[in-house]
């Protein structure tokens, strides 16, 4: 690893794309990686009231030897179709199967009258991003992945899409919608610390909510951070 001086200057992002397994570690802090992928090492950890030096210390101590996650070190244009169907294999298929978890959790938890008020933006909240995260996971099956498919010469499954879609225009309304629902995903993470310990039956909805939030990230990761720059390299 560079020196810890030069690491705190450098980005989140370029920390997450050097060093994949920081990302468990930074979710364990709640080091916001994903939202603004621009922000530096130095002003995370402060949003956060972390000291940057605890937490290379603690970069320091993770296994070496990890293998990288799949594709974060960026891709070649014959992969575009692999990381696709990886996509949609990790995270789109297991969101719709975490959604429907959470909406039974959500539904039949009472809060405790002092936690209320939370509870009920919390949930409005959680359900509210279950929906638009459906719609826009459909928007990428049926417009922007088959036209990225068809800009590479593969397998369209769906079309529907004309070969000669370009696809800059969706990709620009799925990174706005990432934008939002990033904003919605701290939001919820906040809420959810808020109401940690509230009572021993908030345990499945605490951990639910979390595992929402670091899936939906990782996700948004991938899609932003590496298809998304890879297409548009291609593009040009
Ligand atoms: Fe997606
Ligand atoms: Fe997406």
């Amino acid at each position: 690893m560079t020196s810890p001086n030069q690491v705190t200057e450098q980005t989140i992002k370029e920390i997450v794309w050097r060093h994949p397994s920081a990302i468990s570690l930074f979710e364990e802090l709640g080091l916001d990686y994903a939202s603004v992928p621009q922000r530096l090492f130095r002003d995370a950890c402060a949003l956060r009231g972390l000291q940057p030096a605890d937490v290379l210390d603690s970069l320091k101590k993770l296994p070496q030897a990890d293998p990288p996650a799949p594709f974060l070190e960026g891709i070649e244009e014959d992969q575009v179709g692999d990381l696709i169907h990886h996509i949609f294999t990790h995270y789109h298929e297991p969101h719709r199967k975490l959604f429907r978890t959470l909406e039974h959790a959500l539904d039949a938890f009472v809060p405790p009258p002092s936690q209320e008020d939370t509870w009920h933006q919390l949930r409005l909240s959680a359900l509210g991003l279950i929906e638009e995260l459906q719609i826009h996971m459909m928007k990428e099956e049926h417009v922007l992945f088959p036209a990225m498919l068809a800009k590479v010469g593969g397998s369209t499954h769906q079309s529907g899409c004309p070969a000669s879609m370009n696809p800059e225009a969706p990709m620009r309304v799925m990174e706005m919608d990432h934008a939002h629902a990033g904003q919605v995903l701290s939001n919820i993470r906040s809420a959810n610390e808020r109401m940690a310990g509230c009572s021993k039956s908030f345990q499945q909805v605490h951990n639910l909510l979390l595992e929402l939030w670091q899936e939906v990230n990782r996700h948004m990761y991938l899609e932003n951070e590496v298809l998304f720059p890879a297409f548009r390299t291609w593009l040009r």
